[in-house]
């Protein structure tokens, strides 16, 4: 990985005001690695939402685009709230949506100063809603544009270890990123880690019978390791089945405190560390 300190990003010095920054010796503080705020289900009460995340120590959020339509809702909400960022990016379930026009919007939003990497993009082999060939080519095209423009990428992976796998590895020293919402095995994560990615856990890993998840945190160096809620989806234990949110974040460092036998500052004020390092905020 430090085959990508030389990676600048221009955008820095307009960002160094909008992270928010906390007296780390009175408070936590985590930041929310792939968020989707500017997803319906938020529509009626967003701002409150913001606000709880704040008082519950969830400073930073990036909010990731899944189509065009969410890249520029999310990249609204990082204009109007300080703290907040965005991902651009076709997600595998929407492959077929990628063509000249579609790029074309891709490459001129990912220069907004807000836009902090590109995705999710990756494969699903398990839904398929978009046929693997497809799949494959939408997911090489917007690597290749998140090389062009110095950025890291946010991978969705189901069930398609082996050919994400094959795939970075054509990009190997040219592009860093995150393994978003980590599913695959610890041989998976070692690879992942080898190739100049992070593990982000979500949700599942406070599920009791994640065993799988459990002990990659146990084994894992903290400095490879991000929090993400990925709300509204995947709600963490306690409050399973319902509307997930950033202010549910705690909840998933206290789970990896736990099995890592840390404190939940640390693994906060860690996973920070980590986040502003991936998104070049630093
Ligand atoms: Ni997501």
């Amino acid at each position: 990985m430090s085959g990508f300190t030389n990676l600048k990003n221009p955008k820095t010095s307009y960002l160094d005001s909008h992270l928010l920054e906390v007296n780390k010796k009175v408070k936590k503080m985590f930041f929310d690695t792939h968020a989707h705020l500017q997803w319906k289900s938020f529509d009626k009460d967003r701002d409150l939402v913001i606000k709880r995340a704040k008082k519950e120590d969830v400073f930073n959020i990036v909010n990731v685009g899944f189509d065009i339509d969410n890249c520029y809702k999310a990249i609204n909400l990082a204009t109007q709230n300080k703290g907040l960022y965005a991902t651009v990016g076709l997600h595998p379930h929407n492959a077929s949506q990628l063509n000249e026009k579609t790029l074309k919007v891709l490459r001129t939003i990912s220069k907004n100063p807000f836009v902090v990497g590109i995705g999710e993009i990756g494969l699903d082999y398990y839904r398929l809603l978009s046929p693997k060939e497809v799949q494959k080519q939408a997911f090489e095209t917007q690597l290749i544009l998140a090389s062009e423009q110095n950025l890291p990428v946010v991978i969705h992976n189901r069930e398609a270890e082996s050919d994400i796998l094959i795939t970075l590895s054509k990009f190997k020293g040219k592009i860093k990123g995150i393994m978003h919402c980590f599913s695959g095995d610890i041989d998976f994560a070692k690879k992942s880690i080898q190739l100049g990615f992070l593990i982000s856990f979500a949700g599942p890993i406070t599920y009791s019978k994640s065993y799988n998840l459990h002990d990659i945190a146990k084994w894992i160096d903290l400095k490879d390791v991000l929090i993400e809620t990925d709300c509204p989806w995947l709600a963490p234990q306690s409050v399973r089945g319902k509307r997930n949110e950033p202010s549910y974040l705690p909840r998933i460092a206290n789970k990896i405190a736990d099995l890592k036998k840390l404190t939940i500052k640390e693994v906060g004020e860690t996973t920070t560390e980590n986040a502003k390092r991936i998104f070049n905020l630093e």
